[in-house]
């Protein structure tokens, strides 16, 4: 099978590394919208017709499954996309439901922290799927836009991560047993936030999410062919891109998605 995989644009890698290792026979094209990222800080009516287009493209690429690996996107486009994608037999998953189900298996009787872009936070997808087990006093939202900037610089560890995640989730401690990294950037910072956060379970939505697409579509049984298109700067995914996916991307080249189109079309 065809599975199309797209994020705003570097970090959905670490989605894709995990649904690699998961889905090994499967083909896998990934589509990073660097021309337009970031979306954590765009509004939803923008977020959506950017993934409409992404969408589009891999469509058009033959994708036979779409995975949204950005919670950003998942979170304003994932009802939309998977309604449209059900239409033509392409079924279509977000990051959100594996990452709160892995959460929800993690927690004890501690509070569920839910770190993310500003969008995905805004948005309250997480929240709101929690609030169907626990109440809404025991879910913290925290909006942690510079983790993005300092995973695609490379600053993953030492005082300058230190400080920034002390500042915004120093005050969480003694409160949650379970954080969910709600950002496909963040897994990057897992050292980090284990150091200020020691003894809280970090949930990573990468991994309940490819468990999720291997429950659906399992292992697949082909070649599992790979390739990786972007919206700007080849040379960059290439070079940045490693250190998301744990080895260099090969075959990556450059395209214009255009607008959203054919079962994609904007609802
Ligand atoms: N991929 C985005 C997410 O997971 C983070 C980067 C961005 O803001 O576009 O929400």
């Amino acid at each position: 099978m065809r599975i199309g995989i797209f994020d705003s644009g570097i970090g959905g890698l670490t989605v894709h590394r995990e649904l690699r290792a998961a889905l090994p026979g499967h083909d896998l094209v990934y589509l990073g919208d660097t021309a337009r990222v970031p979306y954590g800080t765009r509004s939803p009516e923008t977020v959506k017709r950017y993934s409409f287009a992404v969408a589009s493209h891999l469509a058009e690429a033959g994708a036979e499954a779409v995975v949204i690996a950005c919670n950003t996107a998942t979170t304003y486009a994932l009802e939309d996309l998977a309604e449209a994608g059900a239409r033509a037999g392409i079924q279509v998953f977000g990051v959100v439901e594996p990452g709160v189900r892995a959460a929800l298996a993690a927690h004890h009787d501690g509070a569920i922290a839910v770190l993310g872009t500003e969008g995905t936070i805004r948005g309250g997808a997480y929240q709101r799927a929690l609030t169907r087990t626990i109440p809404e006093d025991q879910i913290r939202g925290v909006p942690c836009p510079l983790f993005v900037p300092l995973a695609e610089e490379g600053w993953v560890d030492g005082d300058v991560p230190l400080a920034v995640a002390e500042r915004y989730l120093g005050g969480l401690r003694g409160q949650i047993d379970t954080a969910i990294l709600g950002c496909t950037h963040y897994p990057l910072l897992k050292p980090v936030l284990a150091e200020i956060l020691p003894g809280v379970t970090l949930v990573d939505s990468a991994e309940s999410t490819a468990q999720a697409v291997l429950a659906a579509l399992g292992p697949g049984d082909g070649d599992g062919s790979e390739s990786f298109v972007v919206t700007d700067h080849v040379d960059r995914f290439t070079s940045v891109g490693e250190q998301f996916l744990g080895r260099r991307p090969q075959s990556v080249s450059w395209v214009d998605v255009g607008p959203p189109r054919g079962v994609f079309s904007l609802p």
